[in-house]
């Protein structure tokens, strides 16, 4: 895996903790599997190590402030976060951690940290009850949500005295996570992927309407994973209340028709089209135009909404086609029925009973070719690029 290292830009983000003389050890690695690698200090991180140590290992000046900049040997935080593949800050403290999650820039790796796009990897580390406080806990589930990634700290002895959550995380585990993360970067480069996402509404009258328990997590994680690896995104979402990733083009829709409209809109330009939207299957036929009054019984005529996937299937072309197929029952025969019938070259399919709305999925996978690839209980994250690997494969019109 070593050319995933060689000639990548990574900024190492130090922040202030008993933990940041590790900082030296992680830079040492960085850079010995040939990555290029930036140091950005917080202010309390020079009262732990001094930056001269990072600068003669990076062989670069280290950025620590934001308002005296020599252009000639330092670069601005706009610059350093645009040609940045990964920022990386090891240790997090809690205090850098909440910044991150309010939008506060008052220093140089605050700033960086808003105005890259990069995949962010945090490595917390601090006492234990801090970790395990809710402020703390809430701010990282925050940052989680937009899709930065995080590592949980260790369990072991803390600087405290104490036993319990909260040492950095292994040097190994980091090391492992950021070769994942960089190693994923540039296989979608040159693809156009458009994911649907959500739920649809179909409206009975101007306040009433039809839906399902879609979240949009899903669709979203894998907005987020394309773009990290490469691809220019497009993201057709029914309604949600989650932020759209950086650098990806969303478009919002209500109902079933509206998301027909707006991908068929867009397949000419498509590369991939992943549908992870819950597209709902019925609209009532008629949208009173007022509100409805109450009667003893009410019947609703229902008519089936376009196939979006199934229409994507029959102007197929060299796309990649993958769909989704929630099931509650006869998941692997279901699935494959639907792969076959919409013209997929893959489908997801989950075992709704495990659960819909979380975090974490448990899905299956299964493509064209026959093969079927069932995934442990992952983040939602992590099953994005389960799926993204995939697609590269099949892309490339392999057959692994
Ligand atoms: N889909 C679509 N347009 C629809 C309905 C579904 O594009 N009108 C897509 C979904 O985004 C998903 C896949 O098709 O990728 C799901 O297929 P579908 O046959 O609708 O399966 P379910 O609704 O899960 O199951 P069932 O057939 O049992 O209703």
């Amino acid at each position: 895996m070593k050319h995933v290292w060689e000639g990548k830009e990574i900024i190492l983000g130090v922040t202030g903790s008993i933990a940041t003389y590790k900082a030296v050890e992680i830079l040492r690695e960085l850079t010995g599997r040939g990555a290029n690698v930036t140091v950005v200090m917080t202010e309390s991180a020079q009262r732990f190590v001094a930056p001269l140590t990072f600068e003669t290992l990076s062989r670069r000046p280290v950025l620590t402030d934001l308002f005296t900049l020599d252009y000639n040997k330092h670069i601005g935080h706009v610059a350093a976060g645009e040609r940045a593949d990964l920022l990386l800050v090891a240790p997090t403290t809690a205090n850098t951690i909440a910044k991150f999650a309010h939008g506060l820039a008052d220093d140089f790796l605050s700033n960086l940290y808003l105005s890259t796009t990069c995949p962010v990897l945090l490595a917390p580390a601090m006492d234990r009850e801090m970790y395990a406080h809710r402020a703390v806990q809430e701010n990282l589930a925050l940052l989680k949500a937009r899709g930065v990634h995080t590592l949980d700290p260790e369990y072991g002895e803390l600087a405290s005295g104490l036993i319990g959550r909260g040492r950095l995380a292994d040097l190994s585990t980091i090391l492992q996570i950021v070769e994942d993360l960089l190693g994923r970067q540039q296989d979608l480069t040159g693809e156009t992927v458009l994911v649907t996402a959500g739920p649809t509404q179909e409206p009975l009258d101007p306040v009433r309407y039809l839906s399902n328990r879609s979240t949009g997590k899903m669709g979203f994680a894998i907005a987020q994973a394309a773009r990290d690896r490469g691809a220019h995104v497009m993201v057709v979402s029914g309604p949600t209340s989650l932020a759209t990733p950086a650098g990806v083009l969303r478009t919002d829709v209500t109902t079933a028709e509206e998301m027909y409209q707006a991908v068929l809109e867009r397949l000419d330009t498509t590369t991939i089209l992943i549908m992870a939207a819950a597209v709902a299957d019925y609209r009532p036929s008629t949208r009173a135009p007022q509100k409805m009054k109450k009667q003893e019984t009410i019947t609703i005529e229902l008519l089936r909404n376009p196939d979006i996937l199934a229409e994507a299937g029959r102007q197929k072309g060299s796309r990649v086609l993958v769909g989704f197929a929630a099931e509650t029952e006869d998941l692997l025969e279901n699935a494959r029925e639907k792969l076959q019938k919409k013209h997929l070259d893959l489908i997801v399919a989950n075992d709704i009973r495990v659960g819909f709305a979380g975090e974490t999925t448990r899905v299956t996978m299964l493509d064209r070719q026959g093969r079927v690839e069932e995934l442990p209980e992952l983040s939602k994250r992590e099953v994005a690029h389960r799926i993204l690997d995939r697609v590269v494969v099949l892309r490339r019109g392999e057959h692994a």
